[in-house]
């Protein structure tokens, strides 16, 4: 797996949470953190929800140094641990209350491969009493289809950069599933920011073998943030489970 440079890089970083803010998921995540004395953020990104949660231990985990530098200096960075690390390889030697992926940070995950090893990270990180969540969009939705120039034109007010023009485009590789997309940030001085990522689709019973085959069991599937049960119409796909 490429380091994607939409996170590695601190030009691409710094729009990350100008595009990304508090929603739905980190609220229902942090009702789920409510009761927990632990929490692993796995794919922490810029530490949102990581560092919302006070009075209990939390380690966020990422492997972009960008993303963890914004995560560190966010008011209540402080609170948290911060790990740069790979969620399929890391092994913080300790079990926690709840394991979470938000922000759909399980489809950066390409492969069965890819998405076992994480599913082992997560199985060796949960207390016997713990429970685990993520999201990933549901293929049948096909979002990347949106994800045009033209449908995701949109402006930006950077504090120190001004209004900056940003847009996407994506692909879908037909024989993989696998999309590529574009993000692309012009400034106001003409300088452009883009970078390439790639992320996977996987259906929901592809998950839920993967998630059976890591010795790990489903209690609860979402189709969405409001707590709907999941159908296969659902726009997402959200494993709430346990050892
Ligand atoms: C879509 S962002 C989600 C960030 C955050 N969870 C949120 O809710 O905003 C995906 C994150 O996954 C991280 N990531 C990419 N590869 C990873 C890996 N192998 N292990 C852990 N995180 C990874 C990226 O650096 C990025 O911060």
């Amino acid at each position: 797996m490429e380091a994607d440079r939409l996170y590695d890089d601190p030009d691409l970083a710094q729009f990350y949470d100008l595009e990304n803010g508090w929603a739905e998921d980190l609220d229902y995540c942090r009702v789920l953190a409510g009761s927990c004395t632990s929490v692993l953020d796995l794919g922490c990104g810029t530490g949102l929800f990581a560092a919302s949660l006070m009075g209990c231990d939390v380690v966020g985990v990422d492997p972009a140094a960008a993303m963890l530098d914004i995560a560190a200096s966010r008011p209540g960075g402080d609170r948290v641990r911060w790990v740069r690390g790979d969620a399929r390889t890391v092994r913080l030697g300790r079990r926690f209350d709840l394991v979470v992926l938000t922000g759909h940070a399980f489809q950066v995950f390409l492969g069965d491969e890819d998405r076992a090893a994480v599913l082992c990270t997560i199985a060796a990180h949960l207390a016997p009493a713990g429970r685990f969540i993520f999201d990933s969009r549901n293929p049948e939705f096909r979002q990347w289809r949106a994800w045009t120039p033209g449908n995701s034109r949109r402006t930006i007010e950077h504090s120190a950069l001004g209004r900056v023009l940003a847009w996407n485009d994506a692909a879908c590789d037909p024989v993989t599933g696998i999309v590529t997309y574009g993000t692309f940030y012009k400034l106001a001085d003409g300088r452009q920011h883009s970078s390439q990522s790639r992320i996977a689709f996987p259906s929901q019973q592809r998950i839920a073998a993967a998630i059976g085959a890591a010795g790990l069991f489903v209690d609860r599937w979402l189709g969405d943030w409001s707590g709907t049960s999941y159908a296969p119409a659902s726009p997402e796909i959200i494993p709430i489970g346990r050892l």
